[in-house]
């Protein structure tokens, strides 16, 4: 991902979320040395993105959205396994992410990735107050 990246980038989240982030969260990531931005582009444009952060041994999923008209071609499937190929150049501990409650169609692409359900944030969305569910998949090295 590249700043050039951003106003599309920040046109597929306010499609995709309640509480899209600003442009700015997308340039803090940008910038953060820890962070790995990947985009996704078919047909010659830009059409998904994912990012996620280390804090420590650890990576957080910290977002990943399709354009509505590619969903389900396994473009977020693409994202993950090419985040998952870059952070296991490393090591690390695993991984982990927030999802809503709700979201069933997310929920069952991490869970066909390894991630398990682990715990719950109480009323973590602010915008309906719906839980969080906290997903963890272990490292590569630990998976083999
Ligand atoms: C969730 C999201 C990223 C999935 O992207 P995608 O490119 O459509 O996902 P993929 O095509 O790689 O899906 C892989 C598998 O995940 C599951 N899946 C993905 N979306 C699903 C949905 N809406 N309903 C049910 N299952 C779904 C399916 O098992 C799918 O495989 P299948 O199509 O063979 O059944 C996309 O729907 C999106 O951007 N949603 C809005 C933002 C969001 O919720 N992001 C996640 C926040 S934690």
């Amino acid at each position: 991902m590249k700043l050039s990246d951003l106003k599309v980038v920040v046109e597929i989240e306010k499609s995709s979320f309640p509480r899209p982030w600003s442009l700015n969260a997308f340039i803090t990531q940008l910038t953060h040395d820890s962070s790995i931005c990947l985009i996704a582009e078919a047909d010659g444009r830009t059409v998904g993105y994912i990012i996620a952060t280390q804090y420590v041994d650890v990576w957080h999923l910290l977002d990943l959205a399709i354009h509505q008209d590619y969903r389900r071609q396994y473009i977020a499937t693409d994202l993950l396994e090419t985040l998952f190929e870059i952070c296991g150049r490393q090591p690390h501990r695993g991984y982990t992410l927030e999802v809503r409650k709700s979201n069933r169609g997310a929920i069952k692409m991490y869970e066909s990735f390894g991630f398990i359900c682990t715990g719950i944030r109480k009323g973590y969305y602010r915008d309906n107050g719906e839980d969080a569910l906290i997903m963890w998949r272990d490292s590569e090295d630990m998976l083999a």
